[in-house]
């Protein structure tokens, strides 16, 4: 479907929550099209997948610059050359500047593989067994400066098993990621969700459909 609002994604990894998003846009569920995805990571397996789906994308290595500004002006140009106005960061393992924030301040979103403000950073699915939490799961929430403390939009549950360890309840996260992230990039651009005066306005006629979602059955956020 093509629509006249262009996503950017920005991924380090495997690219499962790209490949949502993009399925999502592709389905219409999604009201927009993906206009690139952005790796900073050359040989990432996003970049293999955006080329499966035949979707525009590029790498633009983060280790190629002097500096975090100079990444990041390389970064706005391509964004701004493709006419994006909404960009989605998953599994980007960079920190981004307040210059790059700014520029898409309130179009801006990240997912976190935690129920915030519990363990942003990194390791957190270790951190959770390691505090014998019985339940965790994934955030998504507007992008500001301070990491992993943007205001949230919606969280994805999952209970902890006793016999859980960080890889299996990071399977499990990734599953509520791959439902809780499109519905959030949607409701963004449908304007049921807004970032105002800092916090997260919702529609009045905007019935929860789900802003906390429990399941079963994910990869943990390192950004540098
Ligand atoms: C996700 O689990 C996300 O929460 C974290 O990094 C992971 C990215 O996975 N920030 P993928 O590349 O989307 O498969």
């Amino acid at each position: 479907m093509s629509s006249s609002r262009r996503i950017a994604i920005l991924a380090s990894g495997a690219g499962s929550n790209m490949a949502a998003i993009a399925q999502a846009c592709e389905q219409a569920v999604i009201p927009a099209s993906i206009g690139l995805i952005i790796s900073n990571v050359p040989n990432a397996g996003v970049l293999g997948r955006a080329k499966d789906l035949r979707l525009p994308h590029c790498c633009i290595d983060h280790r190629q610059f002097e500096n975090r500004e100079a990444f990041e002006d390389a970064m706005l140009l391509k964004l701004r050359g493709a006419s994006i106005d909404f960009v989605v960061l998953a599994g980007f393992m960079r920190i981004l500047t307040d210059c790059f924030i700014r520029e898409y301040y309130g179009s801006l979103l990240n997912i976190h593989p935690s129920l915030l403000p519990k363990y942003p950073g990194l390791n957190t699915h270790q951190r959770a067994l390691d505090a014998g939490d019985r339940e965790t799961g994934a955030t998504v929430h507007y992008v500001i400066p301070e990491l992993d403390a943007g205001p949230t939009i919606v969280q994805g549950k999952v209970p902890i098993l006793p016999e859980d360890d960080a890889e299996s309840l990071a399977a499990r996260v990734q599953v509520q990621e791959h439902a809780i992230y499109p519905q959030a990039v949607r409701w963004c651009l449908e304007k049921k969700v807004e970032l105002r005066d800092g916090k997260v306005w919702k529609d009045p006629s905007f019935m929860d459909d789900g802003e906390t979602r429990t399941g079963a059955n994910a990869n943990n956020g390192t950004r540098a």
